[in-house]
């Protein structure tokens, strides 16, 4: 009895709080993160970011940001197949590669000799953390950014997200 009691109380509890983020995404700072195993083109992956979360194509403004991104992508993302999309694109402006927000990049991370003249969108390598080019068509897993905000964990979330349990 005493049991069932701690367990309904630990459920509504559970069923009530809410939490910075969507069940199963990480935060860091002012924003959430998911990690798409799914693999998209750039724009493909872009439409989902947007009709997903209500994001984008995950922006990195500092080389904390990257390697923050890079160290969850080891947890959340599958490492054999290494490259996701990061939002960087010169697609349609070239040699001005720019954030899907259009916002012009101020930090980058590209590997020695990238980007290549001819691959307008960017992602990151999962093993290195450093940023290639490839066509836009081509498709790779990808990162979603989201604003953090005040979301209802629903009554079937009762876990907290474990990152590196899925390893
Ligand atoms: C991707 O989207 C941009 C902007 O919406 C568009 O200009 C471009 O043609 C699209 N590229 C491809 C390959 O679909
Ligand atoms: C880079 O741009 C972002 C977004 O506009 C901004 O938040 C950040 O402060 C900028 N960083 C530097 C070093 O200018």
């Amino acid at each position: 009895m005493l049991r069932l009691f701690s367990l309904v109380v630990f459920c509504s509890i559970v069923g009530f709080t809410t939490a910075r983020c969507l069940p199963g995404d990480a935060s860091f700072e002012d924003f959430c993160f998911s990690f798409n195993r799914l693999q998209g083109s750039f724009n493909d992956s872009q439409a989902h970011c947007i009709k997903s979360v209500g994001g984008s194509l995950v922006p990195i403004y500092n080389m904390i940001e990257n390697n923050w991104i890079q160290k969850f992508a080891v947890d959340y993302l599958d490492a054999d197949y290494d490259l996701f999309w990061i939002g960087a694109s010169d697609a349609g402006h070239i040699q001005d590669w720019r954030w899907t927000d259009n916002v012009p990049l101020n930090f980058t991370n590209w590997k020695q000799g990238e980007p290549l003249e001819d691959r307008h969108c960017g992602t990151m390598s999962v093993a290195s953390g450093k940023w290639f080019s490839e066509l836009c068509t081509s498709k790779h897993q990808f990162v979603c950014q989201y604003p953090a905000s005040d979301y209802p964990t629903g009554a079937s979330y009762t876990c907290p997200p474990c990152p590196s349990c899925s390893k």
